[in-house]
């Protein structure tokens, strides 16, 4: 199982992403956060601002549609180039054609749970998604606590996955620090969004690496 850390530029400088973008040169991934201030109480950016981030990021974009509607938004990102593309499953009128659909475009499908989702629903359908993310905090904002609750329904959905020997990734995202990493990687995590932590840091090059080494010697077994 590798480990991958997404960092997620929702709280970085937006009038010098480019620099920004480049901070987290060594991260595996750049977690974009879309809002469209209906599906959570905050806007964030759209489309065209997606583009532009993947004309200049030095890794790949990582898409969370905070938006609803995705069965008709989710695959324009794919085209903008996002190379993965999570969308949430309460907002998904029908998540499994979507996520085929996405796949088609050549980019990854990923399902997100906001916390009082359940995963049981979805336990038998993990073939058809390249990643879940369980929310660790209620979606919309940046800089809010981990809800460490929600570590049981990561350690179900890990046992499932391992179960299918799927390569499916779980992906976890708010509030993961150099305090909370440690929990959720014991639980099954193995991709990791941090916002805050990333940015509020003094050298966020460093933080990646920081956070990658502290996920990778907690690694679940
Ligand atoms: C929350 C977003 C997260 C958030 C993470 O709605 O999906 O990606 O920006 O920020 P932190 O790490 O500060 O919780
Ligand atoms: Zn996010």
């Amino acid at each position: 199982m590798e480990t991958r850390i997404s960092p997620s530029i929702l709280n970085c400088d937006f009038s010098d992403l480019k620099g920004e973008l480049n901070k987290i040169r060594n991260a595996d991934w750049v977690h974009v956060d879309v809002m469209d201030n209906h599906f959570v109480p905050n806007l964030s950016l759209g489309l065209p601002v997606v583009e532009s981030i993947v004309g200049v990021s030095p890794i790949p974009v990582d898409c969370h549609l905070m938006i609803e509607n995705p069965d008709v938004w989710a695959p324009k990102y794919a085209e903008a180039g996002a190379k993965s593309v999570t969308f949430h499953a309460e907002a998904a009128t029908a998540p499994l054609r979507l996520a085929r659909e996405l796949r088609k475009l050549n980019t990854r499908a990923g399902i997100a749970l906001r916390p009082a989702t359940p995963i049981e629903p979805y336990l038998d359908i993990l073939d058809e998604f390249d990643m879940i993310l369980i929310m660790t905090v209620e979606p919309g904002f940046g800089g809010q606590k981990f809800i460490s609750s929600m570590m049981n329904k990561l350690r179900k959905t890990r046992e499932a996955v391992d179960k299918t020997g799927l390569d499916v990734w779980i992906q976890v995202d708010g509030g993961i620090s150099r305090q909370t990493i440690e929990i959720a990687a014991e639980a099954g995590a193995d991709t990791f969004v941090a916002g805050s932590a990333v940015y509020a840091a003094e050298d966020a090059y460093a933080e990646v690496e920081q956070l990658r080494n502290l996920a990778k010697q907690h690694h679940h077994s």
